[in-house]
């Protein structure tokens, strides 16, 4: 009796539900058929009233549906067709969800009132429909960095209330189409303020009717793609303009002589083309800032005398573009003038730089030029001057600093200040010392007004005006974090990784992400528009949504009960919220107290229970002390971005190297000694063992044995004279791949190493080679095998594309860093040297019908290539199956040590032999020479976040 009454209860209830139901009822299903293709669907889409029951992500009016707004939300599937019956539709924002794939219905032309279509760093592909041409209210169309394919469609140009049109990082070929008869293109866009067509494939003339005077363009971007013929002078036309890119295309012809009456243009980019003829006089362009020429064919009699005239300048760029005569000497006067590149011309004559030159002056580099003379005012600048491979250099015996390359710790990138305060696995370190899980992602921008980089008060700035940005829009953010710059590659000028904190708790819930993700994918941030140009954001998922599957399923059941069951029920509910806010208090609490685990390991009782070693031990201040002389300069063996580097000696006579962090690259206490207990697991003879660690009076000092022959790199360059001849080369490439592949498949549990390069390859007594520097190692729990997804970190030149990319670890990253190892052990140059990635060039230059396969030009002299060294080409095949683009193709690390052994035999040597090559001739040659085995700014202290190590090379 008592059931029969609560089913009728409940068909009441349910009628009285779905009468209650506030969504039209077509948007309903509309956006179930959505969800049906969808995986990680947000766990508030349950019930059949998207708009009564806040969904997330969905806006309404009047019971339509009007936004659908989910970016990085981890989504994966296709996007329905049935989209296109949203038909109040206004709003789409689904970026960041790489998860995202299968091509755009053409259906969605439908969607007559769409203002917004944004779908950012998403998987789609395929052709972009032609129907995309109907939705004649859009005005923000991004469907950049996608998988797309085919041609621009030329209906877009019927799009007109566009404002945004962003197609750039995809793979579109084709022409630009432009209008002909009845037919549109995108010369029609007149309200247009930005086309962004970089990094496509875009190919054909750029046609002179695709620009009037009638444009608004304010970014003209169609750099990297397959452009040929010449500029058109019509784009002298656009008077709006303020950054114009058509570099690394392959345009040709003289540029137009209209140029500079683009009067607004702040950053014009044309390298990487075949351009000829003479220069167009630029006088007049007073916003030029950054002007960048490089590598084009110029027919330039002597340097331009307008140069001094652009008042604006910060960066002139002018790499292998025919310039000959003489920078005038009031060219560095430009009050703003920061960097300027004139490597590989024709410049000759005495350098003079003007007695009132730019205080703003980094870097002013000639390398590669017929200069003679440099008239130094008997002063010393504090910027860079470089005239390496000019006369002046190479005719004297003096070395004098401009002489040189200036040291790579000069370089204008910064390691973070790391202000790292001690928190749980995963969270990451607010600036307000809070431990939560931030939103993070990349922010890169596509021009920037200086090229300074070294100059912190610039992303503080724009740290700041992100803090405020947020907190005036009431977003749930309590603090911001950037990244100091750390890499720029040919596509983005600057990379800087942002880190979003949320307010009040320890993660961000759906709607947060959302409305977060969705300010960077709508460009509603606008960065502080005198230093940084436009810029795209690539958001990462977040995994930590406080709003878990399990809680709000239930929570939102229970308001859908309680909104239909009256007010009994919903006093019930009314306690049930109070003992849930209760709970997620003492939770709150107790997270908070495990976040400082350190707590219990400090430096006072570290007696007590300190980390579990094997076979490292703790040493005092006092004994360090001693061991290094109270750290004498003597003892000083080399330094870098986490500190310092001494060398002491043990009462036994054995010599030690001892890591001392300084101050501000201090890491919380746990990550300390979860890498002391991760590095005391590793005993290997080609891997440096780790014999302590010193955390005492605010000290992290890490101890390792000493290796006294400094690193591979230092062998190759020449620096510490030890010269290695081809089986000498072969005994440290095994020594080193097996020590890398001990570190795969024995240590327990297996380690990817993450910064595998020559100066982390360190050499003893016997020119044995050690692997060194754990400082980005990344163990592998049994939970996570195959890959770990996680921040790009490495070092530039030797960084496995494919992780770049897909952002998951494999031991194939750290294969692939060993193949350009081996490339670089062959050829004793830098990964990339001059521009060129050593991967390219060998690839470009082998033929392997040839013989020594063709790469003498490449190879290392000093290996004795007359002799036709047994094996090189073996070498060099291996070295190539070890960065194939594809990491599944890559050997392991055990099949590149057997092919290796295999190498060796044909060069007549045993590979299982006790080095009998002693190096006891060559201490000599490298003492007083300065080594700096341990010298690496990729030490163990990177701060937690911001710490990408992708550094320049
Ligand atoms: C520098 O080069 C220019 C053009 O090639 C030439 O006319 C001039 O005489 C040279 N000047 C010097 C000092 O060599
Ligand atoms: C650093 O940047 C700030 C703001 O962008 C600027 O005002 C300041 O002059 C710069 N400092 C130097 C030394 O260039």
């Amino acid at each position: 009796m008592g059931s029969a009454i609560w089913s009728l209860l409940l068909v009441v209830f349910l009628q009285i539900y779905i009468i209650a139901a506030t969504t039209d009822a077509g948007d309903s299903t509309a956006l179930k058929s959505l969800a049906a293709e969808w995986e990680n669907v947000p766990p508030s889409w349950v019930g059949g009233d998207p708009c009564g029951d806040g969904w997330v992500g969905i806006s309404c009016t009047d019971s339509r549906v009007t936004s659908i707004i989910l970016p990085s939300m981890n989504l994966v599937g296709r996007l329905s067709g049935d989209i296109s019956t949203l038909s109040e539709l206004q709003q789409v924002d689904l970026s960041y969800n790489k998860g995202l794939t299968g091509s755009l219905p053409a259906s969605i032309g439908n969607l007559k009132n769409l203002t917004n279509l944004i779908l950012v760093g998403c998987g789609f592909n395929g052709p972009i429909p032609d129907a995309i041409g109907s939705l004649s209210q859009l005005k923000y169309l991004s469907l950049n960095s996608n998988g797309f394919t085919g041609p621009i469609p030329p209906s877009i140009g019927h799009l007109s209330n566009l404002v945004w049109l962003d197609l750039a990082d995809n793979q579109l070929e084709g022409p630009i189409p432009v209008s002909n008869g009845s037919a549109p293109g995108l010369d029609m866009l007149i309200h247009t303020k930005h086309f962004h067509f970089g990094k496509n494939k875009l190919s054909g003339q750029i046609p002179a009717q695709l620009f009037s005077s009638h444009m608004s363009l304010i970014h003209l971007l169609f750099e990297s793609n397959e452009l040929t013929g010449s500029l058109p002078s019509t784009l002298g036309l656009v008077q709006t303009l303020e950054v114009v890119h058509f570099d690394n295309n392959s345009l040709n012809g003289h540029l137009p002589l209209n140029l500079s009456s683009l009067l607004n243009v702040q950053d014009l980019s044309l390298s990487n083309n075949k351009l000829t003829g003479p220069l167009p006089d630029l006088t007049g362009m007073n916003s030029l800032n950054t002007l960048y020429l490089s590598n084009n064919s110029f027919d330039l009699a002597d340097v331009p005398s307008w140069f001094p005239a652009l008042q604006a300048l910060t960066t002139l760029m002018m790499e292998h573009t025919q310039l000959q005569g003489q920078v005038p000497a009031t060219f560095f006067e430009l009050p703003n003038l920061q960097t300027v590149v004139l490597k590989g011309n024709r410049l000759n004559g005495t350098l003079e730089i003007g007695p009132s030159f730019s205080n703003q002056l980094k870097t002013i580099d000639l390398q590669y030029n017929s200069i003679t003379g440099f008239n130094d005012r008997g002063r010393t600048y504090k910027f860079d001057i470089i005239l390496v491979d000019n006369p002046v250099c190479t005719a004297r015996e003096t070395t004098s600093t401009y002489c040189e390359l200036p040291p790579s710790n000069s370089s204008p990138y910064l390691t973070p200040p790391s202000k790292t305060c001690p928190c749980s696995s995963g969270q990451i370190s607010s600036p307000s010392c809070g431990c939560a899980y931030p939103y993070t992602g990349t922010l890169k921008f596509r021009a920037l007004l200086f090229s300074d980089f070294g100059n912190l008060t610039r992303y503080k700035e724009l740290e700041q005006s992100l803090g405020q940005f947020f907190l005036s829009h009431q977003l749930p953010v309590d603090s911001v974090s950037l990244s100091y710059p750390k890499r720029a590659s040919f596509e983005y000028r600057l990379l800087l990784d942002l880190a979003v904190f949320p307010s009040g708790q320890k993660s961000f819930n759906r709607t947060g992400i959302s409305m977060i993700a969705s300010v960077f994918s709508n460009q509603t941030f606008k960065p502080p528009k005198e230093l940084f140009g436009p810029y795209v954001f690539d958001g990462d998922e977040y995994e930590h949504f406080s709003d878990e599957p399990a809680n709000s399923k239930k929570s939102s059941i229970a308001i859908k009960i309680g909104a239909t069951a009256g007010a009994s029920v919903l006093f019930l509910l009314l306690v049930l919220v109070g003992i849930y806010a209760y709970r997620q208090k003492k939770r709150a609490e107790r997270a908070t107290k495990e976040s400082n685990p350190f707590a219990h390991w400090d430096s006072k009782k570290s007696s007590g229970s300190i980390p579990q070693l094997k076979g490292a031990r703790c040493f005092s201040f006092e004994e360090l002390k001693k061991y290094t002389n109270n750290f004498s300069e003597a003892n000083d063996i080399g330094s870098g971005g986490y500190g310092k580097v001494y060398r002491g000696t043990l009462p036994s006579g054995e010599l030690i190297a001892i890591k001392r962090a300084q101050q501000r690259s201090m890491q919380g206490g746990l990550e300390f000694k979860t890498e002391i207990e991760l590095l005391s697991r590793v005993h290997h003879k080609n891997v440096v063992s780790l014999l302590g660690f010193c955390f005492e009076r605010g000290e992290q000092m890490l101890i390792y044995e000493y290796v006294p022959n400094g690193s591979l790199s230092d062998s190759l360059s020449g620096k510490s004279g030890i010269r290695l001849d081809w089986t000498r080369r072969l005994k440290i490439t095994v020594g080193a791949a097996r020590g890398l592949a001990y570190l795969h498949e024995l240590a327990n549990p297996p380690i990817i190493h993450r910064d595998i390069k020559s100066t982390n390859i360190l050499l003893d007594e016997r020119l044995n080679a050690k692997v060194a520097d754990f400082g980005l190692s990344k163990p592998m729990g049994d939970s996570e095998k195959g890959h770990v997804t996680t921040q790009v970190k490495g070092t530039m030149g030797y960084l496995d594309p494919e992780y770049y990319m897909t952002q998951q670890l494999t031991e194939k990253s750290d294969v692939y860093s060993f193949g350009v190892l081996m490339l670089e052990i062959v050829t004793a140059r830098k990964p990339i040297e001059r521009g060129k990635y050593i991967v390219r060039e060998v690839r470009l230059a082998m033929d392997k019908t040839k013989s020594l396969y063709n790469l003498q030009e490449i190879l290392d002299a000093s290996i004795g290539l007359a002799a036709t060294p047994k094996g090189l080409e073996m070498f060099v095949d291996l070295a190539m199956s070890c960065v194939e683009e594809s990491g599944a193709n890559r050997p392991t690390m055990s099949e590149v040590v057997k092919e290796i052994e295999n190498i060796m035999q044909l060069a007549g040597m045993n590979p299982n032999a006790e080095s009998a090559s002693g190096s006891a001739t060559y201490e000599e040659a490298t003492k007083g020479g300065s080594l700096h085995p341990y010298s690496d700014d990729s030490f163990a202290y990177s701060g937690v976040f911001p710490a990408s190590k992708i550094e320049p090379q």
